[in-house]
């Protein structure tokens, strides 16, 4: 099934519960608004394109639970609803943007049926247009890969970062589909491993070959000349800085220093038009993800830590950013990528 989903039977959003991958492949139903916020917040859905998809869902759930009978009760209600999403993780601009996005389109509802159909709809579009977009940046960045590349990518910017198919990963899943040979190192992502979790399992089911290492190999990989390419989404991109998974920074410097391309695939909705690195909001994470893994303690349980959860890489760095519009070179203006 797609990542995320709508049920028509029972109302409710489905998901895969990325947290027990790669040991467990479980879909898991959220009933009520309070079980998909935690879904959200403890990662169990994750990545910038399907939180899109979850806040939008969310919007639809909540008008199907909400027992208001009139448009301005349920109208409050959602957007209390929306504030509750939005809430759970602040880094990722495509969560906020699934919920205006189905807040908007209820402009054209005039009753509590029509909220709820409208609701539905639109959350939907979010999700069958993510499958399209990421359909058109694999397609515009396979023409950034040659046969025989190795590509290295962090965290998970593949289809359980999305509704279908990826973003970096769509990428690489598009050059395979042409014929291309293509490689992947994965690096770990700790502290909460996306990388060998999930990205090494979506890529074996696909046949395609991957290898693992752990973040702090990747220099030595790229000085051992394993790597061509560098590509990897993003969760917020501003004029001057790409948000993505802590360490991603790291990466861009080192392939900057060994003069390998840099790239980021991202939607449009990625972008945020206003911000700049310094007016972002980085979610801080539990200091227990790395005191523990698990049950298994890893340091002194008072440890202090400093965990933030996505780091900006300056787009000096970036050598290109892939859009479902093509692919960019910057400096670019964002009005540019609109068109
Ligand atoms: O904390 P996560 O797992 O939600 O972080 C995800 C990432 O950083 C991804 O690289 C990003 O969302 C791009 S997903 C296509």
């Amino acid at each position: 099934m797609r990542t995320i989903d709508w049920n028509e039977e029972s109302n409710s959003v489905m998901l895969v519960d990325q947290t027990l991958l790669p040991k467990e492949y479980r879909v898991i139903e959220c009933k009520t608004l309070s079980s998909l916020c935690e879904a959200i917040k403890s990662l169990r859905v994750r990545g910038a394109p399907a939180l899109g998809a979850a806040g939008g869902f969310g919007i639809a759930l909540a008008a199907y639970l909400s027992s208001a009978k009139d448009m301005d009760s349920i109208m409050r209600d959602l957007k209390v609803a929306g504030k509750a999403i939005v809430s759970t993780r602040p880094t990722a601009v495509n969560l906020g943007w699934g919920v205006k996005r189905v807040l908007n389109a209820l402009s054209d509802a005039y009753d509590v049926a029509g909220v709820r159909d409208i609701a539905l709809y639109e959350a939907r579009a979010i999700a069958d247009e993510d499958v399209y977009i990421n359909k058109l940046i694999g397609k515009h960045g396979a023409k950034l890969l040659e046969d025989g590349d190795t590509v290295l990518t962090h965290c998970n910017a593949g289809k359980m970062a999305c509704v279908d198919w990826g973003t970096a990963l769509g990428v690489v899943r598009s050059a395979v589909e042409q014929g291309k040979e293509i490689k992947v190192i994965a690096c770990e992502t700790r502290p909460l491993n996306q990388g060998s979790r999930i990205t090494t399992w979506e890529l074996m089911q696909d046949k395609i070959p991957v290898t693992l290492i752990t973040d702090s190999m990747a220099g030595w990989a790229m000085r051992q000349e394993l790597v061509n390419k560098v590509i990897v989404g993003a969760d917020r991109i501003t004029q001057d800085a790409v948000f993505n998974k802590i360490g991603t920074y790291t990466h861009s410097v080192l392939a900057r220093e060994h003069e390998i391309p840099f790239y980021v695939a991202a939607p449009v909705s990625s972008f945020d038009f206003k911000g700049w690195e310094g007016s972002v909001k980085i979610e801080q994470r539990d200091p227990d993800e790395l005191r523990f893994f698990g049950s298994e303690q890893l340091a002194p349980e008072d440890v202090e830590v400093y965990n933030p959860a996505f780091d900006a890489t300056p787009m000096e760095n970036v050598n290109a950013v892939i859009t479902e519009k093509g692919v960019f070179y910057p400096p670019f203006l964002l009005d540019e990528v609109l068109v």
